[in-house]
């Protein structure tokens, strides 16, 4: 009889108990499922009460155990963290096995060295947990969308956030409130640092440039906005104008000045943006996730659906699981990888500075209510050459007039001049906000 394909579970928390919960119960599945055994599996403490039950000789608190087991041959970390995590993955590809991970912290800032110390272990490293959840994203860029020349990528790959703005936006409610009511229901940690200030959006964006483009960025250069000053005020007026406002993550490649012609220049960001109510991401509420490719000559394509949660994201691990022992099956054990499957960097990438990135404006400006200023504040912006397509002076409250700004498409560094032209006029108390507009 043929042997089965030995897993080993580093972690059993949400994720791990989900991903068990498939390998044990492998009824009316792919066929493939029962042909994967779970042999060994580490978390942190033994007496903690479990979702899901285990045989507790298979249960250990040293994931070495795991990792140097020679009946394991693919290891699924999901226990989250830098380290030890990035040390067990690596620990496990020199012992020859393949890797699963849902882990967008490791690889988001290790993903290069790993891929290339896997591909000359012959061995896989699959991560479609650690983007999207649920959502099929990473091996459909891979594989599915190969043939194009990936333009731009969109996302809303934040569940917690895109919940918190989803609620904003339908209850007119202050962020401070959303969140604590968001942490009392589950959907934001009780530290919400990651989430709301774009860090985990900007890990997720880091992995999908890299894959979409061919080359590696460095995940610290990735200007990052969060959701964490944002006014109810910002998603009111917005409304008013006819746009939501959503915490995008966008990576796009760009004509650049730059002279460096062996590297690909991209734009990639991370912020609070104003987007249509037409846009095909305005309709993604909730914790859900989407994200948008564009692509020649594809054109738009988009997926959407449960970006974290236990079942979801046990459905995108087993994905992968089930990719190598497809492969297995048919006799990949040697170091001869499928190149699709085993996608590695094949050119240079680098991200252009701030300022190089062109987009439209959304600029709340707090001010005197006198006449004449919106005549100035237009003044300064030609100066610029930066194109208004709107400006409006909302009624005046306590705090000033506001007026609203939304520019056409201009570099950063044209609106970061106009911005300090606009601060040094009388009438200027405040640049209360400012994002991108799509
Ligand atoms: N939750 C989601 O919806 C989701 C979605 C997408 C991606 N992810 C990613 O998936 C990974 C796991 O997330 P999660 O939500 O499942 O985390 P979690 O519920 O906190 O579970 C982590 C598990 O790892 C174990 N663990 C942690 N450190 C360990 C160590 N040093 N040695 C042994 N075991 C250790 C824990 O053991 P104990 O149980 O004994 O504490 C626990 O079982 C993370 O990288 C996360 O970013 C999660």
């Amino acid at each position: 009889m043929e042997s089965k394909l030995g897993i080993g579970l580093l972690g059993l928390g949400t994720v791990g108990s989900g991903v068990a919960e498939i390998i044990l119960n492998p009824e009316n599945r792919h066929p493939l499922v029962s042909d994967i055994e779970l042999i060994g599996v580490a978390v942190r403490d033994k007496k903690r009460q479990r979702k899901i039950s285990i045989p507790d000789q298979i249960i250990t608190t040293d994931p070495l155990q795991i990792v140097d087991d020679p009946r394991i041959q693919i290891i699924v970390e999901v226990m989250g963290g830098l380290e030890p995590a990035r040390s067990l993955i690596i620990r496990a590809i020199k012992n020859g096995k393949s890797i699963v991970t849902a882990n967008k912290s490791v690889i988001a800032r290790y993903g290069d060295e790993i891929a290339s110390l896997a591909n000359d272990n012959g061995v896989y490293v699959l991560i479609e947990a650690a983007v999207g959840g649920g959502i099929p994203i990473i091996e459909p860029i891979k594989q599915s969308l190969g043939g194009n020349q990936i333009k731009r990528v969109t996302g809303i790959i934040n569940g917690t956030t895109n919940y918190i703005l989803s609620r904003m936006e339908k209850e007119g409610a202050a962020f401070d409130k959303i969140l604590k009511t968001a942490q009392e229901l589950g959907y934001a940690e009780a530290n919400p640092a990651a989430d709301i200030e774009g860090l985990d959006a900007a890990d997720k964006i880091a992995i999908l440039s890299g894959l979409s483009f061919g080359g590696n960025i460095n995940r610290a250069d990735i200007p990052t906005q969060g959701i964490n000053n944002l006014q109810s005020r910002d998603i009111d007026y917005a409304k008013r104008l006819g746009y939501q406002i959503k915490l995008l993550a966008i990576s796009e490649r760009i004509d650049s000045k730059e002279s460096n012609k062996d590297s690909l220049p991209l734009a990639v960001r991370v912020q609070p943006t104003l987007i249509s109510q037409e846009h095909p991401l305005a309709g993604v509420n909730g914790v859900n996730n989407a994200i948008l490719i564009e692509g020649d000559p594809i054109g738009e394509v988009m997926f959407y659906g449960p970006g974290a949660g236990a079942g979801p994201t046990a459905s995108a691990v087993v994905a992968d699981i089930l990719n190598i022992a497809g492969v297995k099956k048919l006799g990949g054990n040697g170091t001869q990888l499928d190149p699709l499957l085993a996608a590695n960097s094949w050119r240079d990438c680098h991200l252009v500075g701030s300022d190089e990135i062109i987009q439209s404006n959304y600029i709340r400006l707090i001010c005197e209510d006198s006449p004449g200023v919106i005549g100035k504040i237009g003044k300064v912006f030609g100066e610029r050459n930066v194109s208004i397509e709107s400006i409006v002076q909302f009624e005046a409250n306590p705090l000033g007039a506001e007026i609203v700004v939304i520019t056409h498409k201009v570099t950063q560094g044209q609106i970061k001049d106009s911005l300090n032209g606009i601060k040094q006029l009388d009438e200027i108390k405040e640049v209360a906000a400012h994002m991108g507009c799509l």
